[in-house]
């Protein structure tokens, strides 16, 4: 998808998303000089891999600590700390290769305390685009996704062991599957100490509305690792202050809060109640039903018409947002399109023989997660779908479209991104009697035809769904606020 541009300017004139110059908030950057130094007070040097404007590093130079910075620009004058003016992914380049390391003799190797708020925004889309090809050979271990996690990387290979390492950063390392080698990598090679995810006004005034944490995290293992400092979301970035000034963060084993199924990728699940953790044990979507996606055209203008005409029959669905149990087609599909499909090189038809089926078609773009009945003869595009018989589209239909879910999907498997198939087929299924499913089943259809009237009615029977799963799946009151506040503010929660 094309990315709108929007010039957003830093005090001294410069684009913010051009560059991806986001200021680290003073209480930020408090929190962290206080906790890196009280895991290890006995260090003093620091690096700064992306120093700017030293705001990141102003608690450690107020304390008289020997701070390098890097950066790939010279943002201030009147520095306090050793700079150096590069490229800090060309330097770890050198440092991948001992050779051109020694001649080029940096001192800041040795560093006990190793700090980045990591650029990301245009800045990383344009860098990444026109540096692509080398960049995958010199993150050969964890890819290329992103700016900050190249910059993760890094810092934990160049890391002494010891060294504390402490980040602001983006947090979609934490679920997504692109990054599921990153966490692998963390998880080898460091202790992790805090993970604090931070409210999304964080950076609000600086014109991003992004998806933060603060990571600390530890070069080398030990015999135990210590318990874990976790924060879930707060709504403001008020709250978050209040918190992390007081020091006051829970604990928590770092056993329970990954995601360590054989099917799952290591995902760190940050503030999931124990009830919703355990239903990992239970069959996901995709060992009981296809989960797929289905045809990228290429081009919708050009092969879907939003009526339907002489060489548009087919019926297309492909995002059905925030609508539950029931919506129209997106569009109508060109009706040669299997003809298509063998000439056009972009336009790709994928699970032929499921074409056609009924099931359920699922939202993928937006926070929101639902779900809508696939009538037969229908197609669907890359968003996740479900095929599978009659009598199970309905009580997984009430299932998908409840709070239990949406929690599941947003909260847990992808806080991130778009949700695709391979998300959706690891939601777990919780074991529903027969009873139960009938239940369920006469609900989705009462909701079904009720959102056919497009009346708010609907909203009824999906409260009537979610006290239903709640209760049979015994979920204490206090989950069942939490699931419920997080899934009305979905936006600054997930
Ligand atoms: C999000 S700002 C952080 C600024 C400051 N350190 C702070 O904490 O507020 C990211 C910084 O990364 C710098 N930067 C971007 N690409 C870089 C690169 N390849 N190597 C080193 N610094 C880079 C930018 O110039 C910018 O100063």
């Amino acid at each position: 998808m094309a990315r709108k541009y929007k010039e957003v300017f830093t005090d001294q004139g410069t684009d913010r998303r051009a560059t991806g110059y986001y200021s680290t908030p003073i209480q930020v950057a408090t929190y962290i000089y206080k906790r890196l130094t009280e895991i290890n007070p006995l260090g003093i040097k620091v690096v700064d891999t992306c120093i700017g404007m030293e705001e990141l590093s102003s608690p450690f130079l107020d304390y008289g600590f020997n701070v390098t910075g890097i950066d790939i620009t010279d943002h201030v004058s009147n520095k306090r700390s050793t700079f150096i003016k590069d490229d800090f992914i060309s330097i770890y380049e050198l440092f991948k290769n001992p050779d051109l390391f020694n001649v080029r003799k940096l001192s800041f190797t040795d560093s006990d305390f190793w700090i980045a708020n990591p650029p990301y925004n245009c800045h990383e889309v344009s860098y990444i685009q026109s540096n692509k090809a080398h960049l995958k050979k010199v993150f050969n271990d964890v890819g290329v996704h992103n700016m900050y996690s190249m910059f993760m990387s890094a810092m934990i290979d160049m890391a002494k062991t010891g060294a504390v390492i402490g980040l602001i950063t983006l947090d979609s390392f934490l679920t997504s599957k692109a990054h599921k080698e990153l966490r692998e990598k963390i998880l080898d090679n460091c202790i992790i100490h805090d993970i604090l995810l931070c409210p999304t006004d964080i950076f609000l005034n600086q014109g991003a509305d992004v998806r933060t944490c603060i990571l600390i995290i530890q070069k080398g293992k030990l015999a135990t690792q210590p318990l874990v400092k976790l924060l879930n979301r707060p709504s403001s970035k008020y709250e978050f202050y209040r918190k992390i000034d007081s020091l006051d963060i829970p604990e928590m084993p770092l056993s329970d809060i990954l995601l360590n199924n054989q099917i799952d990728n290591h995902e760190f699940l940050i503030g999931v109640p124990g009830v919703i953790k355990q239903l990992f044990s239970c069959s996901r979507v995709g060992e009981k039903f296809k989960c797929i996606t289905g045809i990228s055209t290429g081009n919708d203008k050009k092969y879907l018409s939003k009526e339907i005409t002489d060489q548009h029959s087919v019926p297309f669905y492909k995002n059905p947002g925030s609508k539950k149990f029931y919506c129209e087609p997106d569009g109508y599909l060109i009706d040669d399109f299997l003809e298509v499909n063998k000439v056009v090189k972009n336009f790709m038809v994928r699970n032929v023989p499921l074409l056609f089926k009924e099931g359920i078609t699922c939202s993928s773009m937006g926070v929101e997660f639902s779900a809508c009945y696939l009538p037969p003869n229908s197609t669907y595009g890359v968003n996740p779908n479900i095929i599978c018989d009659e009598k199970d589209i309905w009580w997984l239909l009430s299932y998908l479209n409840s709070n239990i879910a949406k929690y599941i999907v947003r909260g847990v498997l992808i806080r991130t991104n778009m949700v695709t198939s391979g998300y959706i087929s690891r939601l777990p299924i919780p074991d529903f009697k027969p009873h139960q499913k009938d239940t369920l089943t006469l609900l989705a259809k009462k909701a079904y035809e009720l959102a056919q009237l497009n009346t708010i009615k609907t909203c009824v029977v999906i409260n009537e769904i979610n006290e239903n799963i709640y209760e049979y799946l015994n979920i204490p009151p206090a989950v069942q606020i939490e699931l419920n506040e997080f899934c009305k503010d979905i936006i600054k929660k997930t």
